[in-house]
C-alpha cells in the first residue's frame, strides 16, 4: 500500500543473510577485510574494468564525496535543476567540496541536453579569476523524474564535458533500475560513455544501508580515503557495508530486484493510464511513476490508505520497490478504477 518511495521497504533476505554471515568471527577493521577486497574484485568484474571502490552509508555521502574528488573549491558543478545534489542534500556537495558552486540547467523529464550544457559552458569566462571555473558534470541515473539516459545520451553529454575539461560524476541512487530497464551493460552506461565516478546505490534496491563510490579512473581516487575518513564515513566494521554490497551484486541479485520494481511500476502505469483523464508527466523508464490523475481519484486513494506523494498540481509520484507486492499494485488499480467511476 505504500508507494511513497523505494526506501520505505526493508532489506532483501540475501543481503540480510550476508550480514549475519559476516557477523561470524573476527575481521580486520576499516576496510582491510576480505568482504571489502572481494567487493572490489566483484565490481571490477561487473564493470569490466579495474575500479577503486569505497563503501559509504548514504547516497548523499557518496555524491558529495565523489564530487569533492572532481572539483577544487573554486570549481563549478553542472547539474539538472532538479538534481538530488541541488535539491535534496542540504548543501553537502557544497560543504564537502569546500564551497564549489552548483550550476543548474533545465531539461525536459529531468534530463540535461548537450545543447544546454554546451551553451552554458560556452558562456563561462575561463581563466578569469573572478568566476568559478567549470570542473564537473553530474548526471542522475535514473533521473529525478524517473527517466533513464541511454548510453548514447550519456556519451553526448560527456563529450561536451570533456571538450571543456570537466570530469563526470553519475548519481546512481537508482542505477540498478536504469540498467535493468536499458538492458545494457553497466560499463556501457558509465566509463565507456565517459563517466569518471559513480555513486553506486544499493539502499533503495534492497540493501540495509550501503552505497559505493566507484572510480573508473583510479588516479582520481588517490586521496579519497582521506576524504572519506574526514567525512566520518570510514566504518571501523566496514565488513558489514561490504557484505551488503557483495551480496547485492552476487548472482545478479541487484538486477533481479530492480527488474521486479520496474515491472511493478509499469503495471501501475498501464493500469492508471487506462483511466479517463490520466496521463504521464514523464516516461516511465524505471521504478518511478509521475502521473496526473483526477482529484477525486487522488483524494480517494489517499483516503483508502494508499501512500504516495502529491508532486505538482494533479501529478502524483508513485515509487515501486524490489519487493512491491503485485496484489497491492492491483488493489490500488482496482480502487482507482472504482473512484474514476
Ligand atoms: C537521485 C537520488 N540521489 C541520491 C539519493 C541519496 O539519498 P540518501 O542520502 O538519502 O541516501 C537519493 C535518495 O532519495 C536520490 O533519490
Amino acid at each position: 500500500m505504500n508507494f511513497m518511495s523505494d526506501n520505505v521497504t526493508g532489506a532483501a533476505p540475501e543481503i540480510l543473510e550476508a550480514v549475519v554471515k559476516a557477523n561470524e568471527g573476527t575481521a580486520s577493521s576499516y576496510g582491510n577485510d576480505d568482504w571489502t577486497k572481494r567487493l572490489t574484485q566483484r565490481l571490477s568484474d561487473l564493470f569490466d574494468r579495474d575500479v577503486a571502490v569505497f563503501p559509504v552509508a548514504t547516497g548523499t555521502a557518496a555524491n558529495a564525496l565523489a564530487l569533492a574528488a572532481l572539483t577544487p573549491p573554486w570549481g563549478s558543478i553542472y547539474c539538472h535543476a532538479e538534481a538530488h545534489i541541488q535539491a535534496d542534500e542540504c548543501g553537502a556537495p557544497e560543504m564537502f567540496t569546500g564551497g564549489a558552486k552548483l550550476v543548474t540547467l533545465p531539461g525536459d523529464h529531468g534530463k540535461l541536453t548537450p545543447g544546454a550544457l554546451s551553451a552554458a559552458l560556452g558562456r563561462v569566462h575561463k581563466g578569469f579569476v573572478h568566476v568559478v571555473q567549470p570542473a564537473a558534470l553530474s548526471l542522475s541515473q535514473l533521473t529525478e523524474c524517473g527517466t533513464a539516459y541511454s548510453p548514447v545520451e550519456v556519451a553526448a553529454l560527456t563529450d561536451v564535458a570533456r571538450h571543456h575539461g570537466l570530469r563526470v560524476h553519475m548519481d546512481g541512487a537508482r542505477f540498478a533500475n536504469a540498467v535493468a530497464s536499458l538492458g545494457c551493460s553497466p560499463a556501457d552506461i558509465t566509463w565507456r560513455a565517459g563517466v569518471d565516478v559513480l555513486s553506486f546505490g544499493a539502499t533503495k534496491n534492497g540493501a540495509l544501508g550501503a552505497e559505493a563510490v566507484v572510480f573508473f579512473d583510479r588516479e582520481l581516487s588517490e586521496n579519497f580515503g582521506y576524504r572519506r575518513k574526514r567525512a566520518a564515513h570510514l566504518f571501523s566494521k566496514m565488513r558489514f557495508l561490504s557484505a551488503q554490497l557483495e551480496a547485492y551484486v552476487t548472482d545478479g541479485l541487484w538486477l533481479r530486484l530492480a527488474g521486479h520494481a520496474n515491472r511493478m511500476a509499469m503495471r501501475l502505469a498501464d493500469g492508471l493510464l487506462a483511466l479517463p483523464g490520466a496521463h504521464l508527466a514523464h516516461p516511465v523508464d524505471g521504478n518511478e511513476l509521475f502521473v496526473a490523475l483526477p482529484e477525486p481519484v487522488i483524494a480517494g486513494l489517499e483516503a483508502a490508505g494508499f501512500g504516495f506523494y502529491r508532486w505538482d498540481g494533479a501529478v502524483v509520484r508513485l515509487v515501486t520497490a524490489w519487493n512491491s507486492d503485485e496484489a497491492a499494485v492491483d488493489a490500488l488499480l482496482a480502487a482507482a478504477r472504482r473512484l474514476a467511476g
